[in-house]
């Protein structure tokens, strides 16, 4: 008889190297509600060039010289040389030249999808916005997977745990996983006793505060809609791009 394929959340990245989930031929999930891999797929899923993804700051600058145009922030502040905030709206509402070269940096986020890839067969970004998408995906996919959740400079975050249980949720409900290590289980119990009001839980996360304290208000809200895109985007060699 065939094993069930397993599902592990992994609460921060550095919790990743810890994983129960044997090997590096796993999905990975990347996960940063607020707001990395809600912009990344709000962008992957309306621009038609690859985004690339930069984490060192002087290369991002090298970048922009070369004519990319530059979605960048550190701890919520868009980064002064950015040409956008890491915000979905834009996107979502096509406020961007849609065929122009991007590349993309973040506190969390960009740092987490280069930890997953170093170790995972396939890596693809969730959030509320392409919740079903994401889950779609995974049912296909029927491979051990692991949930990264980006927390904040290495701590637990709420809105990522939220989201984390959300998909273990649904994926264990429509097919045939099981579930691996404590953290996931504390993910999937955290969500059932928050889901009817996981919008205003997350309004009382720590990030949310932040980023409402810098004017971004509207862009954390904006990233807890649920289904809003219908695509999931990967993250390969440095770029992020939808999946066909
Ligand atoms: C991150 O990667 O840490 C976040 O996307 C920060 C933010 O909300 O801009």
């Amino acid at each position: 008889m065939q094993e069930k394929p397993t599902l592990e959340v992994c609460l921060t990245p550095q919790l990743y190297a810890k994983r129960n989930t044997i090997g590096d031929e796993h999905l990975a999930v990347v996960i940063d509600v607020l707001r990395a891999t809600s912009t990344l797929s709000a962008m992957a899923s309306r621009l038609t060039q690859p985004i690339k993804i930069e984490q060192n700051l002087d290369k991002l600058q090298a970048l922009k010289a070369q004519g990319y145009k530059i979605v960048s922030e550190r701890e919520g502040c868009t980064t002064d040389f950015a040409d956008y905030a890491n915000d979905p709206i834009l996107f979502l509402d096509n406020q961007v030249d849609t065929d122009a070269h991007f590349a993309f940096s973040s506190t969390n986020g960009g740092n987490a999808l280069y930890i997953a890839a170093a170790d995972a067969r396939e890596v693809v970004l969730g959030a509320f916005l392409n919740w079903d998408a994401v889950v779609n995906y995974v049912k296909n996919r029927n491979l051990d997977t692991v949930i990264m959740c980006s927390g904040f400079k290495g701590n637990f975050s709420l809105e990522d745990t939220l989201f984390a249980g959300a998909l273990c949720d649904k994926i264990i409900n429509e097919s045939d996983f099981s579930l691996l290590s404590d953290s996931t289980v504390a993910a999937l119990t955290i969500w059932q006793s928050l889901q009817k009001n996981y919008v205003k839980s997350i309004q009382q996360s720590e990030h949310y505060h932040r980023l409402q304290k810098l004017g971004m208000g509207e862009s954390a809200f904006q990233c807890l809609f649920a289904n809003k895109i219908n695509t999931v985007a990967q993250f390969k060699d440095g770029y992020c791009s939808p999946i066909k």
